[in-house]
């Protein structure tokens, strides 16, 4: 399956210009061997983005993001990598059908979701739709809602031939949707309201089926699949990115629905798990503005602390607002209208600043809780990153905790280990062997790079970037998977494209690679020896001090042998 799409992606590369696709996009223009322009992905006024036709990489300078040509249609059209694909695909005269299956095996994913959505449309306003109409009247949802968000109704005794009919075996079970009892296939939806999930693209790729009598669980989900993957999924995303305005992120289905019927839009919820990082990435990529509503109860308090971890750690504060007790944004609606809600959203707060406050409030008398308090967030603080969002955060919150601003800021540890690679210079980055050696890889034959790394481990690599970037080329040789395919990765494909774009082509990539394999041990050598003298110090008897001594020693004569090759460079 893999080594299909691997194929295309080959031709694709093979048959297309990175820089005729880009320059249809944006203005490119020719300086040496790289074309330059204006970022598309960033505000700018000189141009900072550039695109290189050999190594088949943009990057830009100014904001960090790279990658190929398949990831630049994927962010510029907000694609997924299959349309992506088949946009490429059509414009060069590639042909994708038939005789590819990993292709076709997704295409029929998608679809059978959308047959399934569509029986579940009829069945809602067919006879036995009925009970479960009046179900979603009693909630307030109107036909025009129902449309919007397609829902549905799968009955206890619905006949499903058709649908299965038009699909293979593989895809019925892939979908996740059927269960098989007594010998058939049977939704696992049955009796509950459907309500389908949307990718960000506007595809049904998974399904929330909720009880209407009273059953229990009150929601069943689609399974994990190929083309469901709840950390990345954020319900109603499709509709809600078409919209600038402040994002509301609210805990349920039915509360996206009902700040839709009241007006209140763009509105998204996760799938009932918590926020994970790459919901909030995503987030970050599409809002300016969020706003967090909760409720106003214990859970909803301690939801919005477990929020702000993860929003803090993907350097993007939302603000919050809290619902009176036991209500959530659909049931408050219902009861109070929209003008009371429009008072809670006036009454929003920065979520960091929001926590901070309420906790000192609580400790006010207590000079030992108010310390750790402010241990707490010092933690927080010393997390995000923009250093201006940084400062006016350090300067609220020492007036919050009552403390001296500049003594606040002095006592902040920035983690100082952590360069910005990304970023034009490489010479801030700590270990520049091990980005040296990893970037030499991507430029050499697979057998070469298995050779490279036979007596490696990822204890080798010190830059937190870098053993992520060692790991997945490690995972990507098992699977299987082209190692340049990491110029795409969620994680590293922007740092991947940086140091490729920025390293230079006329360099022996493979002398390149030993010099600084040889740096990567000798640097290894060195924090094994320090660990090495510390079990020195604690030997407890002449014999363990022995024993180490040797094995020091041999260390010692492992370095200087390397250290020689060192010199002669
Ligand atoms: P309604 O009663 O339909 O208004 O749901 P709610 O959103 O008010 O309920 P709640 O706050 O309990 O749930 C919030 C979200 O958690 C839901 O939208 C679901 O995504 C998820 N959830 C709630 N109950 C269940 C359950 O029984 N199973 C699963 N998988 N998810 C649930
Ligand atoms: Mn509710």
């Amino acid at each position: 399956m893999i080594s299909n799409v691997n194929n295309i992606l080959l031709e694709i590369k093979d048959k297309c210009s990175i820089v005729d696709v880009i320059g249809s996009f944006i203005k490119l223009k020719r300086t040496g061997q790289n074309y330059q322009g204006l970022c598309p992905f960033h505000v700018e006024k000189t141009p900072s983005f550039s695109v290189n036709e050999k190594k088949g990489l943009y990057h830009c300078f100014g904001c960090g993001v790279g990658g190929d040509v398949i990831n630049f249609i994927m962010r510029y059209q907000n694609v997924d990598f299959l349309e992506a694909l088949e946009m490429l695909a059509t414009k060069y005269g590639i042909n994708l059908d038939k005789s590819n299956d990993s292709l076709n095996n997704y295409k029929n994913l998608y679809n059978i979701h959308n047959s399934f959505a569509k029986l579940a449309y009829e069945t809602l306003y067919s006879k036995v739709g009925v009970k479960a109409l009046e179900y979603l009247q009693t909630r307030g949802l109107n036909k025009n809602l129902i449309e919007m968000f397609m829902l549905g109704y799968i009955s206890h005794e619905q006949d499903f031939s058709k649908v299965l009919a038009q699909y293979d075996t593989k895809t019925i079970k892939d979908s996740g949707i059927f269960i098989i009892k007594n010998g058939s296939y049977v939704s696992r939806f049955n009796g509950r309201i459907i309500i389908p999930i949307r990718n960000k693209i506007g595809k049904v790729i998974a399904f929330s089926g909720r009880s209407i009598g009273g059953e229990q669980p009150k929601y069943i989900n689609s399974p994990e699949t190929s083309i469901f993957k709840k950390r990345e999924i954020l319900f109603n995303m499709d509709k809600a990115k078409a919209d600038t305005n402040l994002l509301f992120l609210v805990e349920g289905y039915f509360d996206v629905m009902a700040l839709y019927n009241n007006g209140f839009t763009p509105a998204v919820c996760t799938m009932g798990t918590s926020l994970s990082s790459d919901h909030v990435k995503i987030l970050k990529n599409y809002f300016k503005e969020v706003l967090l509503v909760f409720d106003g109860d214990n859970a909803g308090r301690k939801a919005a602390i477990r929020a702000l971890d993860i929003f803090i750690q993907g350097d993007f504060i939302p603000y919050v607002t809290y619902l009176p007790d036991n209500e959530d944004p659909d049931s408050f609606l219902q009861k109070k209208g929209p003008l009371a809600f429009a008072e809670y959203i006036n009454r929003k707060d920065d979520l960091l600043l929001s926590i901070v406050k309420s906790q000192y409030l609580n400790a006010r008398n207590n000079i030992n809780e108010r310390v750790s308090i402010i241990e707490k967030f010092k933690k927080f603080l010393e997390d995000i990153k923009n250093p201006y969002r940084r400062s006016l955060y350090i300067k609220e919150i020492s007036k919050i905790c009552e403390i001296d601003e500049s003594f606040l800021l002095k006592t902040i540890e920035l983690n100082k280990s952590k360069p910005i690679i990304t970023r034009k210079s490489s010479g801030i980055l700590r270990y520049i062997c091990e980005k040296d050696f990893l970037g030499s890889l991507f430029e050499l034959s697979e057998d070469l790079v298995q050779s490279l790394l036979i007596d490696l481990d990822e204890n080798y690599f010190n830059d937190d970037d870098m053993k992520k970037i060692y790991k997945k080329i490690i995972e990507n040789l098992k699977k299987g998977i082209n190692i340049n395919d990491l110029v795409r990765d969620n994680e590293v494909g922007d740092i991947v494209s940086s140091i490729r774009m920025n390293s230079d082509d006329k360099q022996d990539y493979y002398i390149t690679a030993i010099k600084n394999k040889n740096k990567l041990i000798y640097n290894y050598l060195n924090k094994k020896k320090k660990k090495i003298l510390l079990a020195l110090n604690s030997a407890i008897n002449e014999e363990e001090r022995k024993s180490i001594l040797e094995s020091l020693n041999q260390l010692i004569s492992k370095q200087k042998k390397l250290y020689i090759h060192l010199l002669e460079e």
